[in-house]
C-alpha cells in the first residue's frame, strides 16, 4: 500500500484529483468508480476547477440508500452538473425494483461490459468500512444489500437533515472493488485516524473491511496529518515519499 501524507483535507483533495486526471487525460474512456461523503468533496471540488474532460468517461458509484438517491444527488451537486459527464456513462446501484438481488448482478455484469474500473475512489467509515461494507462483511463480497450499523447510520445522519437514515444499502462489495486495477482511498480529520491505522498496519481482517486494501496490487491512500496521527511506520511513509524516484512519480 502507498501511503501519502500532506498537510491538510484541502491537499488531500488536490493530489488526490491529480492522480485522477492524469488517469482521464492518459487513457481514451478511462473507468472511474466513485464514492460520497465528505472526504471525496475536496477530490471533486478540484477536478471541477482543473474542468477535467468528463465526456468519455464512464463512472460506477460505490454504494447508495435501498429507496433513496441521496447519492444521486451527492454526485449531481458536487460532481456531474459542473462537469461535461455524458449521463448515459453514469451508473449507480440500484436501489428499486422487485429482484433488487438480479440488479446487482446486472451492475457486476455492466462493470465489466465496461472492462472494468480503471481507478475506485474511496473514503473509509470510523468503523473501517469500505463503501457500505461494514465490519464483518465477505472479503470476496459482490455488489448487494446489507444492513448499516447503528454506528454508521448515527454518523451519516446529517445527510438527512437529522432525520431517519435507511437501515439497507446497496454497495459494491470487497471483491467488487478488489478487482479495481487502482484503488484510491482519501481520508482527513481525527476521527479517522484510528480506521487508517487499522486499515493500513493492522491486520487483514473483515472486522475492519478497508484492510482487504493489503490484498491490492495498486492501493494508494492520502491521508492529512490529522488522519495520519496513528500510523506508527508515518515517518517511513514520508521518508519514501521523498525519495520516490522520478519514473514512479
Ligand atoms: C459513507 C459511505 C462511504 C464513505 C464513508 C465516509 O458511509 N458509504 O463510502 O467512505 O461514509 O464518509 P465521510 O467521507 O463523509 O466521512
Amino acid at each position: 500500500m502507498e501511503v501519502i501524507i500532506v498537510p491538510a483535507a484541502q491537499d488531500v483533495g488536490s493530489a488526490a484529483a491529480r492522480i485522477i486526471s492524469r488517469l482521464v487525460a492518459g487513457k481514451h474512456g478511462a473507468v472511474l468508480g466513485l464514492a460520497t461523503g465528505a472526504s471525496v468533496k475536496p477530490v471533486y471540488a478540484e477536478l471541477v476547477r482543473a474542468k477535467l474532460d468528463f465526456s468519455r468517461v464512464t463512472t460506477f458509484n460505490l454504494d447508495e440508500y435501498v429507496g433513496s438517491a441521496s447519492f444521486h444527488e451527492f454526485m449531481e451537486e458536487h460532481l456531474l452538473k459542473h462537469v461535461n459527464a455524458d449521463r448515459a456513462r453514469v451508473h449507480f446501484p440500484p436501489t428499486e425494483g422487485a429482484d433488487l438481488a438480479g440488479a446487482c448482478e446486472q451492475f457486476e455484469r455492466d462493470i465489466r461490459a465496461a472492462g472494468g474500473i480503471d481507478l475506485q475512489l474511496l473514503g473509509i467509515g470510523r468503523d473501517g468500512h469500505l463503501g457500505f461494507n461494514e465490519p464483518t462483511s465477505s472479503l470476496a463480497s459482490r455488489t448487494r444489500i446489507k444492513t448499516l450499523t447503528g454506528a454508521t447510520r448515527e454518523a451519516n445522519r446529517a445527510a438527512f437533515g437529522g432525520g431517519e437514515v435507511p437501515l439497507h444499502v446497496v454497495t459494491m462489495g470487497i471483491g467488487t472493488i478488489l478487482d479495481a486495477r487502482q484503488c484510491l482511498l482519501v481520508a482527513d480529520g481525527a476521527a479517522k485516524a484510528d480506521a487508517v491505522a487499522r486499515m493500513v498496519e493492522g491486520p487483514l481482517t473483515a472486522m475492519v473491511p478497508a484492510s482487504a486494501l493489503q490484498l491490492h496490487p495498486r492501493a494508494t491512500v492520502i491521508v492529512d496529518e490529522l488522519a495520519a496521527a496513528k500510523l506508527a511506520l508515518r515517518d517511513y511513509y514520508r521518508e519514501v515519499q521523498r525519495n520516490k524516484p522520478e519514473w514512479q512519480r
